[in-house]
């Protein structure tokens, strides 16, 4: 393989591949090459372009640490994160849908009981949020986990503040698959925009802004686990997320209240807010 040129490039990197023993690995990278060559191609692209993508990926890398992660950001952004996730999360009708995960998710929170305040100490309108997690048919699941956490109301999350921990807790339903947690109304934020994924956002002249929502990964013994949000109906970013997460299905009414009492039973002095959604999961 000598003399090569822009016609048989592509062919000469492909057959490089004949002894890679995983067929799997060797299926991907067949394709990434054919993808890279034909973007290549088709922008005809300038070797000072090239060396500025090179300078941008590198410093993608550089941003990254243990709290960190801008590749994840990156793909999040360009939508490669959703695609991946309706891949492989095809749900039959009546299932709750999927959506990102986020950079922001922390394993081992702790079990709290029904209606506690996970944002105890937090400024933001008081919001009670419950609702009934079942399978596809609505017969309730008793013992589901449900793993929720959100911004605090000025859109940042306690990992992005250093030393901080809130708006986090684990809640498993009773017989009748029910569960309930007090919080503060979500509100929209900014993805972190101090980083090359930020700079990319504003050449593209697209904004960071995600609308309001909880986190929620809801799992049951035998059932398939799903990692989602509940969106606040009405937030004006619902139509524009900086990481195309959003589904009608997950878009929720947080209704407004004068203050009297509450749904956990007690009563608030302060207006409030409650919503309610049924998770409904897919027995594997
Ligand atoms: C989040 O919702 O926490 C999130 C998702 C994707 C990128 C950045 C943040
Ligand atoms: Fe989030």
């Amino acid at each position: 393989m000598r003399n090569l040129n822009e016609a048989n490039l592509t062919d000469a990197v492909l057959a490089r591949l004949e002894h890679a023993a995983d067929a799997r690995f060797k299926e991907i990278i067949e394709s990434l090459v054919r993808h890279l060559h034909a973007f290549v191609r088709e922008t005809q692209l300038t070797e000072a372009e090239w060396f500025a993508g090179i300078q941008f990926l590198t410093a993608t890398g550089q941003k990254c640490d243990d709290k960190r992660q801008e590749y994840i950001l990156l793909s999040d952004t360009l939508g490669v994160s959703m695609l991946v996730d309706a891949i492989n999360h095809r749900k039959p009708g009546g299932a709750t849908e999927t959506t990102v995960l986020g950079p922001f998710y922390v394993p081992g929170s702790n079990q709290l009981p029904m209606w506690s305040d996970v944002a105890r100490g937090l400024n933001g309108v008081p919001t009670y949020i419950s609702g009934r997690v079942s399978d596809v048919t609505g017969k309730p699941i008793a013992g589901a986990t449900l793993d929720v956490w959100q911004t605090d109301g000025e859109g940042v999350y306690d990992v992005q503040r250093e030393g901080a921990s809130y708006a986090r807790g684990k809640f498993v339903t009773g017989a009748d698959g029910r569960y309930g947690f007090r919080t503060v109304k979500p509100v929209s934020y900014p993805i972190p925009t101090d980083g090359p994924v930020g700079k990319m956002l504003l050449r593209m002249g697209r904004h960071p802004y995600r609308p309001a929502h909880v986190h929620a990964i809801v799992s049951a013994p035998g059932c398939e686990t799903v990692t989602t949000h509940i969106f606040v109906k009405g937030d004006r970013y619902l139509g524009s997320d900086a990481v195309f997460g959003v589904k009608d299905s997950l878009v929720v009414d947080f209704g407004e209240h004068a203050p009297g009492p509450t749904p956990d039973g007690g009563k608030s002095a302060s207006p409030f807010c409650t919503a309610e959604y049924d998770f409904r999961l897919v027995r594997s």
